[in-house]
């Protein structure tokens, strides 16, 4: 069988994707240079998925790597993972997230070329969007960026959208994420953040682990129900179960998707804090600071598109998206 290329495998969104292709019968192979994952992640998706996955370890952007990949595993396309993602740094160091998101971008295109193998699924973000307040965001919003992280990701739809036009035998899906929480149910596999967390959900939990005394909540003077700012958490399963959808559907329809893979649905911060508490009987204390800079009010999706075309559902709530974030999330930092 032809395997499916998953670039960044190791990382967060690939090994619930991974997992979520061998349940649909499809296999991989894998590329990470654990710049943001640890190898122990691969004996984790072989536990889960029963298979000995091939995974190469080493850099996108490498492309005799790339090469050797292709020469040694049937492909039939790749999911794109791997990149840098942390907005805050990458405006300090703006030049290694262009080259790394970019370059192993233009990497696995060339490669693919070659090889003939033109199918594509790329993970973009929300963050294409800009400071649109145009609730909900329709794939159809107008797009712009406010960081360098937010520029590879439009620039790399740039970059699709231009190499559609001038092959149309490519078949790529661009799938813009809004915000991945959760874990997978066997709490085996989740989030990783090196450092201080960034993102609301891995923050909490380190504080609820007692890891961090209290949340700074980011402003709650924006015009919203409690005045914290407002987001569409989507639990990882249900984002990864949407790149199988999204395979099946460029299976159906060829050309060039864009779809926004969220829930519709908007919680605050204070939303999730209580139920982050309520699902793991912890207490998470807070206290309120001045906005971030560069942060929205309110920021969900219109997910009618992935619904109607290509039958996306994020089924899960918010209850459970915190239950299993802090299952996997305690048995890292409690159960020692
Ligand atoms: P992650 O950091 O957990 O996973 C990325 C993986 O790619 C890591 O395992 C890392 O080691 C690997 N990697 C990075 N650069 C590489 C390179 N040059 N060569 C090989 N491997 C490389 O991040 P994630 O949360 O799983 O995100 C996956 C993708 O989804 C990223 O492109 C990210 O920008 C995008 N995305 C993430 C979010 C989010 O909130 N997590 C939201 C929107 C979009
Ligand atoms: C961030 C990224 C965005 C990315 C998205 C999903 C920024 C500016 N944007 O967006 O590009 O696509 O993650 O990964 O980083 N909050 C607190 N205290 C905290 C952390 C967050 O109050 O310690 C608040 C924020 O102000 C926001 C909400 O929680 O209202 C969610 O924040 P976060 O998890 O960082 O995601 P986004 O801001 O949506």
């Amino acid at each position: 069988m032809k395997k499916i290329l998953v670039t960044g495998g190791l990382g967060y969104i690939g090994s619930h994707t991974v997992v979520e292709l061998y349940e649909a019968g499809y296999e991989t192979v894998i590329i990470d240079n654990l710049v943001n994952s640890r190898i122990d992640a691969l004996d984790k998706l072989k536990e889960l998925t029963k298979k000995d996955i091939t995974c190469y370890i080493g850099d996108c952007r490498d492309k005799e790597l790339l090469r050797k990949i292709f020469k040694e595993n049937e492909i039939s396309g790749a999911i794109h993972f791997a990149g840098l993602k942390a907005v805050g740094e990458s405006t300090t160091i703006p030049i290694d997230y262009y080259d790394n998101n970019i370059g192993s971008t233009i990497a696995l295109l060339e490669v693919m070329k070659e090889n003939n193998v033109k199918r594509i699924v790329f993970s973009s973000s929300a963050t294409v969007y800009g400071t649109s307040q145009e609730v909900p965001l329709k794939e159809t919003t107008s797009l712009g960026a406010t960081n360098p992280y937010g520029r590879t990701k439009l620039f790399i739809e740039y970059i699709l959208k231009d190499l559609y036009k001038s092959d149309n035998e490519w078949e790529i899906a661009i799938l813009r994420y809004f915000n991945p929480v959760g874990a997978h149910k066997s709490g085996l596999i989740g989030e990783r953040p090196n450092g201080t967390p960034n993102n609301l959900v891995p923050y909490i939990a380190e504080v609820a682990a007692g890891i961090r005394p209290f949340l700074r909540v980011w402003g709650n003077d924006y015009d919203t129900k409690d005045g914290t700012g407002v987001r569409d958490y989507i639990h990882v399963s249900d984002l990864a179960n949407g790149h199988v959808l999204a395979i099946k559907q460029l299976d159906k329809v060829h050309g060039l998707l864009i779809y926004n893979l969220g829930t519709g649905i908007g919680y605050s911060v204070l939303d999730v804090v209580k139920a982050f508490e309520k699902a793991s009987n912890m207490k998470v204390p807070y206290k309120i600071f001045d906005r971030r800079p560069g942060d929205i009010a309110v920021c969900y999706a219109d997910p009618t598109k992935a619904k109607e075309e290509m039958g996306f559902v994020a089924s899960r709530g918010i209850d459970e998206m915190m239950e299993d974030h802090w299952r996997f999330q305690k048995n890292l930092y409690i159960k020692k």
